[in-house]
């Protein structure tokens, strides 16, 4: 056992404090209290260190635990009363806290569980609004559940600093991730110095080009300004050391065989066509792969052998997802290839590549991990999984034995949206809200136990396609990594709501803090609105956890404010008269948000889909004629969506309007199959009808009468036209709102 390590804490005396629940996260295996909490002032005294490395430990962790960068808590040089005591034969990482009102004993396996419970003392301590200190008489007791709790990187298709990565490792470390998925290179970028290819950086580094807004928004247009970054192999070796600091292993992803446009543009002869092709500056999956030709193996074992050289851990991520094999199928040398080695098909092909580069990890005693289409054609024999399409691949690669890391799209794909507010800041699409991540489980019910066992644990996944700043990283990032870093430290599950309350207590207060400074999301705090049919229109109702708080609702046309509770309704009347556009405000004690209601004629009618929708893409019968068109970009929740070209529908009032006309909003973007109708055609209850071709999203088909009930009907092509993605199949229609004039 080494010398304890002295802290002294300048002790004030006990008082009463209620600490109804444990306010460290992830949530500890075990936590007692009482009552009783003791006054601390802000400095940790310090006499004897047990290494070096642990005590430098303590210094930057105060900094980022109190609220007012003013008076932090500091270590100085005094006896005082908190012990460190090493255990032996203890469980890997487990730790305990005991906190009396004579001293606290902090007792530690390792280096690393000697750190993640300075991060649970420090979230003990709680600072009071007149910034005096205070921790609750308490036990705690903690290990973790997965060896694997991580959090990845994408920097190729936007670059962070090694200042802004630093930073993302601090908010890690203050959650207990211990794997850092770093996503060094792609089409977009490729941003490591390799000292034997120089034209990796001086030229894969930069695209001159990168699409304005949702790559699927149609016609596209471009930011021409010059693009990217890279670190040199200094700052990757400063950025390892700063992780390890902080217990945390990276893992370089380092993408072969696809997602190597910037490599190719930089070496072009390892492309299947040898064309000289620019840095691409737009989202999505490229044709122009790595070739599987030797010299190509051979330069990527050039590569990987610097990596190696900077990178300790065991694993390497080498990519393998989304590898189109057009450009194989044509090149004669893949052909060959695929011929001499008796292979079956392109899979096959991809397989023996991926199997050479285990090879060559395996030689220099390390282990390949890669995304789940390695499994396709074979999953060569030291291959590790990390599952994103779904928890399939996981399933199929722990069943095979191999080890897997679980990330799927659904719960763990942390660049989908996190709220459904129109405000939410544009993102690839997708909707994984906090309580999702929460719920989320990384072993599926389809493992045994055993089988179970070669799940290492779970990762989020940050591409930063629609992450252009650090600000917008961690708002997409927190808290939703709290909420898997609950998932995968897995000590004593709470209830969500528990969850949320300890969040916005303890940690939304501490990780905003002018010290820290981290933008996040207060997507989870924010009501959500239900809509309504009423006789006369529609209604519109808050529901919410804190139903003690009013929302503010401001007209920004009337400029005048009323304040409603939650579970009370507000209603919106369909306009007699002409069509009113009204933006309204909607606050509350956490956030803001807007909404532009439409008042028309129909608003509230009753719809009725004579041709049913997509039962993927149908929000309910209200939201044809919510007041609200469809937002953009797309986010597949606010719009209907038909998967056929003929579609009637009707709708109906309770009495007779005077109809001078109807706005449609309809969905074009080719991208994802998604096209205008050719023609609608409107019919009111005397008979008269009139059909306009459409060109437009929006479009207005006018007809004039009265009416008690629409028939519409709206035709569209057979199949998506030659040369548009999806050519000759059966295109979609997405419609919303249906505007009565
Ligand atoms: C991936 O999201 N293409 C791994
Ligand atoms: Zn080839």
């Amino acid at each position: 056992m080494k010398t304890p390590f002295i802290l002294a804490l300048f002790f004030i005396g006990t008082i009463p404090f209620a600490q109804n629940h444990c306010p460290i996260l992830p949530n500890p295996v075990t936590y007692t209290s009482t009552k009783d909490s003791i006054a601390l002032d802000s400095l940790l005294f310090c006499t004897k260190s047990l290494s070096s490395t642990l005590s430098n430990s303590i210094s930057p962790l105060g900094d980022l635990y109190i609220l007012n960068k003013n008076k932090p808590l500091r270590i100085g040089r005094e006896d005082g009363f908190i012990r460190f005591e090493e255990l032996n034969n203890a469980y890997p990482e487990s730790y305990s806290i005991n906190v009396t009102k004579s001293k606290i004993i902090l007792s530690y396996t390792s280096p690393a569980s000697y750190y993640h419970a300075l991060h649970s003392l420090f979230q003990l301590i709680t600072e009071k609004p007149d910034h005096s200190f205070s921790i609750p008489i308490c036990f705690v007791k903690d290990f973790p559940n997965f060896s694997w709790r991580g959090l990845h990187l994408d920097v190729a298709r936007h670059f962070f600093s090694i200042h802004e990565v630093k930073k993302y490792l601090d908010l890690m470390a203050m959650y207990k991730f211990n794997v850092f998925h770093w996503h060094l290179t792609d089409d977009q970028g490729w941003r490591i110095e390799i000292k034997k290819y120089p034209k990796l950086t001086s030229v894969g580094a930069w695209r001159d080009s990168t699409v304005n807004d949702h790559f699927s928004t149609y016609p596209r247009t471009w930011d021409t300004k010059r693009y990217g970054g890279f670190y040199t192999q200094e700052e990757i070796k400063e950025v390892v050391q700063y992780a390890a600091d902080r217990h945390i292993t990276i893992v370089p992803e380092i993408e072969m065989p696809g997602h190597a446009r910037a490599a190719l543009a930089a070496y072009p002869a390892f492309s299947c066509t040898g064309k000289q092709q620019p840095v691409p500056g737009l989202w999505g999956v490229f044709e122009d792969v790595f070739c599987t030709k030797d010299s190509t193996l051979h330069f990527l074992e050039d590569v990987l052998e610097e990596v190696l050289s900077l990178f300790p851990g065991k694993f390497i991520h080498i990519g393998g997802d989304e590898v189109p094999k057009s450009r194989w199928e044509k090149c004669a040398s893949c052909q060959n290839k695929m011929h001499a080695l008796h292979l079956k098909n392109e899979h096959e092909l991809q397989s023996y590549f991926i199997r050479q580069i285990d090879v060559y990890l395996a030689k220099n005693n390390r282990q390949l991990i890669g995304w789940d289409e390695i499994l396709e054609g074979g999953l060569s024999p030291g291959a590790a999984v990390m599952s994103w399409r779904g928890m399939d691949g996981g399933i199929a690669a722990a069943k095979e034995g191999h080890y897997v890391v679980m990330t799927p799209g659904s719960h763990c794909y942390f660049d989908h949206y996190q709220g459904k507010s129109s405000s939410e800041p544009l993102a690839i699409g997708g909707y994984t809200p906090l309580e999702k991540v929460f719920e989320f489980n990384p072993i599926p019910k389809s493992l045994t136990p055993q089988e179970a066992h070669f799940v290492l644990g779970a990762q989020a996944n940050l591409w930063t396609e629609y992450i252009p700043t650090f600000n917008q990283l961690t708002y997409m990032t927190y808290p939703r990594a709290i909420a898997l870093s609950q998932v995968l430290w897995g000590g004593t599950k709470t209830s969500y709501d528990a969850f949320e309350q300890t969040l916005k207590k303890y940690h939304i207060p501490r990780l905003t803090a002018p010290n820290v400074n981290t933008k996040v999301s207060m997507s989870f705090l924010k009501p959500s609105m239900k809509f309504s049919r009423e006789p006369n229109g529609l209604s519109l109702m808050f529901d919410g956890k804190d139903t003690s708080e009013k929302i503010t609702v401001v007209s920004q046309q009337k400029k005048e404010g009323i304040s409603i509770s939650y579970g009370k309704k507000l209603f919106f009347n369909r306009s007699q008269k002409n069509v009113k556009h009204e933006k309204f405000t909607f606050s509350t004690a956490c956030c803001t948000d807007s909404l532009t209601i439409i008042s028309h004629r129909g608003l509230g009618a009753k719809v009725t889909y004579v041709t049913p929708p997509n039962e993927r893409y149908h929000p309910g019968d209200l939201i044809l004629v919510d007041g609200q068109f469809g937002a953009r970009p797309w986010r597949g929740y606010q719009w209907v969506g038909f998967d056929t070209n003929h579609i009637n529908i009707t709708l109906e009032l309770d009495r007779k309007i005077r109809l001078n006309g109807i706005t449609f909003g309809f969905l074009n973007e080719p991208s994802s199959w998604i096209h205008l109708p050719n023609e609608i055609t409107v019919r009111l209850d005397n008979g008269k009808m009139k059909t306009i071709s459409v060109t437009e999203e929006r479009t207005k088909l006018p007809i004039k009468g009265k009416t008690k009930s629409i028939q519409v009907s709206m035709k569209g092509l057979p199949t998506i036209p030659v040369g548009f993605p999806g050519q000759g199949e059966k295109p979609w229609i997405f419609c919303d709102e249906l505007v009565f004039e």
